[in-house]
C-alpha cells in the first residue's frame, strides 16, 4: 500500500471524523520495513537493569551531593508551618473547597535549554519513587503536586530531599502540596540533612497515613489542576506519574509544532498513545522497540485486558502499521464523540483547557470524564501523535487483579456519581447539547 504524502498545513487535519466513519488520514509515506524487526533492546548498557522505579539512581550517582539541586521555598525544610500566607487553593473551586494548595514548595530552576513543555502530575508518599524515573525519561519541566495529609508530608519531603541531593535533573522539578482541611499536614521537629545514600527506597512499602485512615480521599483533580496551573510553560501534559514518556518527547513535540507550523491552534490537543509492557521487559524508548514488543505479545495498549474500549484510541491500527520513526508527527485527528465517548486520553495541551473537576476523587473513578465531555462540547480536536507514546509502569494489568479492587470503591463511586450529576447540570447549562457528546 502506498500512503499519500501530505504537506504541512496550518492547524492541520481537515479530516473531520464523525461518529461512525472513522476515516483515517495517514501522513507516513513508507512501507513497513522488515529490517525494523531487528532492534536493539539495550538502552543503558552501563547501568544494571532492575525493574524497581528509581533503582537506576544509585548506579548513576554513587554519592549524594553536598548541595541540593532543588530550590526549596518558605524556609523549608527546617522552619515551616502550615499557617503561612502561602496557603492557597485549587484553581477550579478556590476558597469554596475543603482542599488547600501550597504552590512551589520547590520551584524549578528554569534554564533556557530545557524544552518548554511541562509534565504535570500528582503523587502520594507511596508513589514517590516514580519521580526519579520521570526526571530520567522526560526532557522538559516537571510540575508535581503531592497529596500530603497529616504525617505523609514528612514522608514526601524525606524522599524528595534525597532525590534533590542525588539527581541533577531535579532542578527541572516544581513541587506543590495539596491537602484537606480535615487532615492538615503535620511537620514537627523534623530536620532534613544530606542523605547518606542515593539508593532510592521502595516507596510502595511505606506505611502512609492515608492507608491508616479509610476516610481520607485522594483529591486527584485538585492535584492535577494545581500542577497544571503552576507549570512554567504554556504547553502542558497532565499525566499520571506511572506513565513513562518515549525518548526526547518534549523536544520532539516542539520540533513538530515548528515543522507543521501548528501555532495558535487553540482547541487542538495532541494525544499520546498509551501502552503496557510485561513487567520483566525494559521500558521501550522508541516506537521501533515498542512495536517489536507488541508483535511478541509482550505489550498491549493500555488497559486492553480490563477495559477494551477505555484507551483504544482512534487510528490505533494505522499507528501500529506506520513505520516506526524517531520523529514526532501528527497521525490522525479525531473528536471524542460516540463511539469514543468513554475515552480518557492523555494529551499535550495548554493551560487553557477546561479544569478537572475538583470534587471528584480518585477512589470514585472516572475522574477525567467530565473534562473530556466539556472538550467534546467545545469541539476540541484530538490529534494522535505518531512516533511518541507513554508506557504504563509496571506490567500488564489483567482482569483477575481487578475483581477484589472494585468493592471497596463502591461508596466512593456513589459519591463521584452524585458530584458528576451536579457538575453535568452545570455543564449543560453552559453549552449547547450535542448528541455526539454523550455524558454517560
Ligand atoms: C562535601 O562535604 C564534605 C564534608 O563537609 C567535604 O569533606 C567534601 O569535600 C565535600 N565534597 C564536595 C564535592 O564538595
Ligand atoms: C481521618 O480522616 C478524616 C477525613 O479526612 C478526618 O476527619 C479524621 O479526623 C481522620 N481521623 C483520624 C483519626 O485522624
Amino acid at each position: 500500500m502506498i500512503y499519500p504524502k501530505v504537506t504541512p498545513m496550518k492547524c492541520l487535519l481537515t479530516v473531520i471524523l464523525t461518529s461512525l466513519t472513522l476515516a483515517v488520514f495517514i501522513l507516513s509515506s513508507n512501507e513497513l520495513s522488515p529490517s525494523l524487526l531487528i532492534v536493539s533492546r539495550i538502552f543503558n548498557p552501563e547501568i544494571r537493569v532492575n525493574y524497581t522505579p528509581g533503582d537506576f539512581v544509585k548506579y548513576m550517582y554513587l554519592e549524594p551531593a553536598n548541595e541540593s539541586y532543588c530550590n526549596f521555598n518558605y524556609k523549608l525544610l527546617n522552619d515551616f508551618t502550615f499557617d503561612g500566607e502561602y496557603i492557597d487553593y485549587g484553581p477550579e473551586l478556590g476558597k469554596n473547597s475543603p482542599y488547600r494548595v501550597i504552590y512551589n514548595v520547590i520551584s524549578a530552576k528554569a534554564t533556557t535549554d530545557i524544552p518548554k513543555v511541562t509534565y504535570a502530575t500528582h503523587v502520594s508518599a507511596d508513589f514517590m519513587y516514580y519521580l526519579p524515573e520521570l526526571v530520567r525519561y522526560w526532557d522538559g519541566f516537571i510540575s508535581v503536586t503531592a497529596f500530603v495529609p497529616d504525617t505523609d508530608v514528612a514522608l514526601v519531603l524525606e524522599q524528595i530531599n534525597q532525590y534533590c541531593h542525588c539527581l541533577p535533573g531535579m532542578s527541572r522539578v516544581s513541587l506543590h502540596f495539596a491537602y484537606s482541611i480535615t487532615t492538615v499536614p503535620l511537620l514537627r521537629n523534623i530536620y532534613f540533612n544530606k542523605p547518606v545514600t542515593c539508593e532510592v527506597a521502595d516507596s510502595s512499602k511505606i506505611e502512609t497515613y492515608r492507608h491508616t485512615n479509610d476516610s481520607v480521599i485522594y483529591p486527584i483533580n485538585v492535584c492535577r489542576n494545581a500542577a497544571r496551573t503552576a507549570s512554567l510553560t504554556e504547553n502542558v501534559m497532565v499525566s499520571d506519574i506511572q506513565l513513562m514518556p518515549s525518548e526526547g518527547l518534549a523536544r520532539k513535540f516542539l520540533d513538530m509544532i515548528d515543522q507543521y507550523k501548528l501555532y495558535d491552534c487553540s482547541r487542538n490537543v495532541y494525544v499520546l498513545p498509551i501502552f503496557e509492557v510485561e513487567a520483566n521487559e525494559e521500558i521501550p524508548r522508541r516506537k521501533s522497540q515498542l512495536v517489536e514488543l507488541l508483535r511478541e505479545n509482550k505489550a498491549v495498549y493500555f488497559h486492553k485486558l480490563i477495559c477494551t474500549h477505555c484507551q483504544k484510541f482512534p487510528g490505533i491500527e494505522t499507528w501500529l502499521r506506520t513505520t516506526p520513526s524517531d520523529i514526532v508527527e501528527p497521525l490522525v485527528s479525531a473528536r471524542r464523540e460516540v463511539p469514543y465517548h468513554r475515552w480518557e486520553p492523555i494529551y499535550i495541551g495548554t493551560k487553557a483547557e477546561p479544569f478537572y473537576n475538583e470534587m471528584l476523587s480518585w477512589e470514585g473513578l472516572q475522574d477525567k470524564m467530565l473534562q473530556m465531555l466539556e472538550m467534546c462540547l467545545m469541539e476540541y480536536k484530538f490529534v494522535i501523535l505518531d512516533g511518541a507514546f507513554l508506557v504504563h509502569w509496571p506490567g500488564i494489568k489483567k482482569k483477575q487483579n481487578q475483581q477484589n479492587e472494585e468493592q471497596w470503591r463502591d461508596p466512593f463511586k456513589k459519591q463521584n456519581s452524585n458530584e458528576y450529576a451536579k457538575i453535568l447540570m452545570n455543564l449543560l447549562s453552559r453549552y449547547d447539547a450535542k448528541s455526539e457528546c454523550k455524558p454517560y
